[in-house]
């Protein structure tokens, strides 16, 4: 998959791919990933991207020229994207589902924004998809790049070294993931719940499945259907 970045500040785009999970996803050629400095195709001498908002008001805009430049020029070199998505706090929230549909997808180019944000005409011509991390604003747009390839990243085939561990996840089989743990058996008084020492495939199967469930009921119940909100275990 081939992921392309369109930063007002890529310095903070790289560190964060440079470790774990997608170092291995680039090294191994799964993840192509560019990221681009959006002053490359500022206006004038100084690079300019930025103006003053029409109608007034605090914070800088993002102009449309160097935005619509450069994404008709990456364009031409990715040979056309699947999605041109731009990060944004009134965005589509992000969630797992649209993270595992973007996972299919062969091309996409991220635009980060910053300050009051991008002019709406950028938004309006060239821009298929917008999500929101989450509400609370950032920054800028980079933060919620990096958090979005990383969920990306690492659902891609062959980025995992064991295939099915994204499948366990929270929030893929809409419950959150039940508690885990290692050795030792026994920590200051705790000791592992039985059943996973027990060997009983099925039963420890079970366990982790209630685990889930009670744990979803208690934290998020906006994830489960009217049947599963009810506690009927005891
Ligand atoms: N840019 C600023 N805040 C953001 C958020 N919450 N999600 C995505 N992009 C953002």
């Amino acid at each position: 998959m081939r992921i392309d970045i369109l930063a007002v500040i890529p310095e903070l785009l790289q560190s964060p791919f440079e470790h774990s999970i997608l170092r291995r996803a680039r090294d191994k050629g799964i993840l192509d990933l560019h990221v681009y400095d959006l002053k490359e195709w500022g206006l004038g001498k100084h690079r300019q991207i930025d103006d003053y908002p029409y109608g007034g008001g605090p914070g800088m805009v993002l102009r449309p020229e160097p935005l619509a430049r450069a994404i008709r020029q990456l364009q031409e070199r990715a040979g056309g994207y699947d999605e041109i998505i731009y990060l944004t706090p009134d965005g589509t929230p992000l969630n797992q589902s649209l993270v595992n549909a973007l996972s299919l997808k062969e091309k996409l180019l991220l635009i980060c924004g910053h300050y009051k944000g991008i002019d709406q005409r950028i938004r309006d011509k060239y821009v298929t998809m917008e999500l929101s991390i989450g509400d609370y604003v950032l920054s800028g747009g980079e933060t919620a790049a990096i958090v979005l390839v990383d969920a990306i990243g690492r659902l891609l085939p062959g980025v995992l070294g064991d295939e099915s561990s994204a499948l366990t996840d929270s929030f893929q089989d809409g419950l959150l993931a039940p508690p885990v743990y290692t050795r030792p058996s026994e920590f200051e008084g705790m000791k592992v719940p039985e059943v996973l020492r027990s060997g009983h495939a099925a039963k420890i199967e079970e366990w982790r499945y209630q685990q889930a469930l009670q744990k979803t009921r208690q934290r998020r119940p906006d994830l489960l259907s009217d049947d599963d909100t009810s506690d009927t275990s005891d």
